[in-house]
């Protein structure tokens, strides 16, 4: 029997930091209504000119130096972005040529929050059937160039940053299960309502922005996750108990807490990243287990359950031995 384990993680926050009370300046906020309703006490906001590759690229580089293996033998890589580089080439294909690969397949994920677990499940597929042995497999965003500065309901969630793993093909544990769904009536709810389809006039004049019914949205969020949680576990005739960590999306303080406590877990057993790296979509999942890897709180071989929920809707999980 083959699985994909992970092998190697890293991750990116661009280097400018913008507090709670950086946001108090540009719209009426405050530090006490952000942490109260979401957690979030910063985030990081990319420079200008940086984009979601050079994110991607940096937290690439960790990963396969984590891995200790060499990029050339990577063989697939998929990378959940909802804030390409371009409309094409895909911004897989472009870290494809930084990282000097050639000839594999690469190719862009868009499930918007929850990119990085649908990343996770195609790449596991690859490994399974034989199709790939060594998968890049990247969450990376700069939902900052997509916010409307000027909407404290939006503008003060998301953040920007970059996660990364190497999934191998491995005769010991890895991902045990996949569960990704979707369901597009709710596409308004959260949603950037500009594009192609009218002409793009709107994204070219920088008017194409994150829209969210926040509360709507939130009971969305919670109901389901508590839902995808039952059935990750019900596949894998396993119990609330077996579950070693929980690395949720980090979108909301409160939506956490109440998966943990559906769970039955205590905190100290949940990756929290929301206090200090906001809502980064598609890489805050990667980037919380990157986090919890690397300060040794996640050790090999325990049971670790990743979920994510956003625009689409989309949401999903993957259950893995770390
Ligand atoms: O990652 C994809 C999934 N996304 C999510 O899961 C996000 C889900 N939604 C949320 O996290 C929460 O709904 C928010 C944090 C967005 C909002 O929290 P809430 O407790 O649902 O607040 P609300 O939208 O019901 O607004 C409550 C009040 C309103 O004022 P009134 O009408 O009661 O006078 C808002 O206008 O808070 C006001 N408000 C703010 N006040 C200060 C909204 N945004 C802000 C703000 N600062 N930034």
């Amino acid at each position: 029997m083959i699985y994909a384990r992970i092998s190697g993680t890293g991750s990116y926050l661009p280097e400018n930091v913008m507090t709670n009370h950086d946001l108090e300046k540009i719209v009426e906020t405050s530090d006490q209504w952000i942490r109260e309703r979401t957690g979030i006490e910063q985030r990081h906001i990319a420079a200008d000119g940086e984009t979601t590759v050079d994110l991607a690229e940096k937290a690439s580089r960790m990963a396969i130096e984590s891995a200790g293996i060499d990029a050339s033998e990577i063989d697939l890589i998929v990378l959940a972005t909802s804030t390409p580089d371009k409309i094409f080439p895909s911004s897989a294909c472009i870290l494809q040529a930084r990282l000097d690969i050639h000839g594999c397949p690469a190719f862009d994920i868009q499930a918007v929050c929850t990119g990085f677990v649908y990343a996770l499940t195609v790449a596991e597929k690859f490994i399974k059937t034989g199709s790939a042995r060594k998968a890049l497999v990247v969450g990376a965003e700069v939902f900052s160039r997509i916010l409307n500065w000027q909407d404290r309901g939006t503008c003060v969630l998301f953040g920007d940053g970059a996660g990364a793993v190497i999934l191998e093909a491995n005769e010991e544990t890895g991902v045990l299960s996949t569960h990704i769904h979707a369901d597009g009536k709710y596409e308004n709810l959260l949603w950037v309502p500009h594009g192609i389809a009218d002409g793009y006039d709107e994204v070219k004049q920088g008017k194409a922005y994150v829209e969210m019914k926040g509360n709507e949205v939130f009971k969305m969020a919670v109901n389901t996750l508590g839902r995808i949680v039952d059935e990750t576990l019900d596949a894998n005739h396993m119990k609330k108990s077996d579950i070693d960590w929980l690395v949720p999306h980090q979108a909301n303080i409160r939506i956490i807490t109440a998966t943990a406590k559906k769970l039955k877990m205590s905190m100290d057993q949940v990756v929290v990243t929301v206090n200090k790296h906001g809502n980064t979509s598609a890489a805050s999942v990667p980037l919380a287990l990157d986090v919890a890897v690397r300060d040794g709180r996640i050790k090999r071989n325990e049971l670790v359950l990743l979920e994510a929920f956003g625009g689409g809707f989309t949401w999903g999980s993957v259950l893995l031995r770390y």
